[in-house]
């Protein structure tokens, strides 16, 4: 049985092959034309050193010159010793193009539904000939019809054909006035994909999800990942918007309560009108501490550079460093 295996650079491509089983993970790359820096092949050199991000493997020989013991405990492995037994994820500390490796996947999507899902937000639908390969949490660049512009947002579901975008409308933007005056079901629009460093892991610790505005998509994103998968650890998403009117996938959001054992979920506004009774202000007024300084835990941010950054300090005045942080900065660029 063939395993999927994604291999993630450090300049956030990511590619996709697949392994035989019981097949060297070197073997299989270079088969797929990615040409893995490596020296010995033995395991003794640590040239081929990568980290498992999720997923099962197995290694068959690792000297203590190339990994360590800390090391092997952090998951980092040898891909000329590795065999995978499921699909999985490998990040390397390098960018794609030392293993002269294919460019992201240029591909057509074609448009078969816009749906408006709050005052500021629209789920734009883009329908695939063929499924694309991404990992949950990465993004597309999409051109947007023209113009000579792209923009990029992060996919709000699993790897298939139909692909969902969460698009923030601003009052003036290329994608934005698009979407809102010149979108048409059948439409065809050209994205680069899959983008970025920011994905799903290995989930062996409770997990935090913070979503600022539209960095909601990459979140939805991870969840219907983890509804596929059966996530047995606990989950709590926590949500920011400016008002009651931006707020979007409340039934989504209900359904993984259902679907989800841990599943908890915090919704804060940070301009609420007078009438709103849920909770206000930051994000982090809101999050809470004792419980991941009890557990530990992996957090999961997605949202504009402030709030990301905020969430950064807040981590580290409250000596949370145990919690480990992942986050994906984006703009609203309105150019
Ligand atoms: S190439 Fe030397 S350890 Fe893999």
């Amino acid at each position: 049985m063939n395993h999927k295996v994604a291999f993630s650079f450090a300049d956030g491509k990511t590619l996709f092959f697949p392994v035989q089983a019981n097949e060297i993970l070197l073997d299989a790359a270079l088969r797929n034309g990615i040409n893995i820096p490596l020296d010995c092949r033995e395991g003794v050199c640590g040239t081929c050193q990568g980290r498992c991000e999720s997923g099962d493997y197995s290694q068959d020989y690792v000297d203590e010159e190339a990994l360590s013991s800390l090391d092997l405990a952090q998951r980092k492995m040898l891909t000329c010793q590795t065999r995978v037994t499921s699909d999985a994820t490998f990040y390397f500390d390098f960018a794609s193009s030392l293993c002269n490796a294919a460019k992201p996947a240029q591909r057509l999507g074609k448009v078969c539904e816009v749906q408006p899902v709050s005052d500021s937000t629209a789920i734009v639908y883009l329908q695939l000939d063929q499924p694309l390969d991404f990992l949950p949490g990465q993004y597309a660049r999409l051109s947007i019809p023209g113009t000579a512009h792209q923009r990029s947002y992060s996919f709000a579901n699993r790897p298939g054909n139909r692909l969902q975008f969460l698009i923030r409308l601003l009052p003036d933007g290329v994608m934005s006035n698009y979407v809102r005056e010149r979108c048409q079901v059948g439409d065809e629009l050209l994205l680069e994909a899959p983008l970025g460093a920011f994905y799903l892991r290995q989930v062996a610790r409770p997990l935090v999800l913070v979503a600022g505005g539209t960095g909601l998509s990459a979140l939805l994103g991870m969840l219907d990942e983890l509804v596929a998968r059966g996530c047995e650890q606990p989950v709590h998403l926590y949500y920011g918007v400016r008002s009651a009117a931006d707020l979007c996938e409340a039934e989504r959001i209900k359904a993984y309560a259902e679907t989800l054992p841990g599943f908890r979920y915090t919704e804060v506004l940070s301009d609420p009108s007078p009438q709103w009774t849920g909770k206000r202000g930051y994000l982090t007024d809101h999050f809470e501490v004792a419980e991941l300084r009890d557990t530990t835990a992996d957090m999961y941010v997605c949202g504009p550079p402030p709030m990301v950054e905020s969430i950064k300090q807040w981590r580290q005045d409250q000596g949370l460093e145990c919690v480990q942080l992942y986050y994906e900065k984006f703009t609203e660029s309105n150019i």
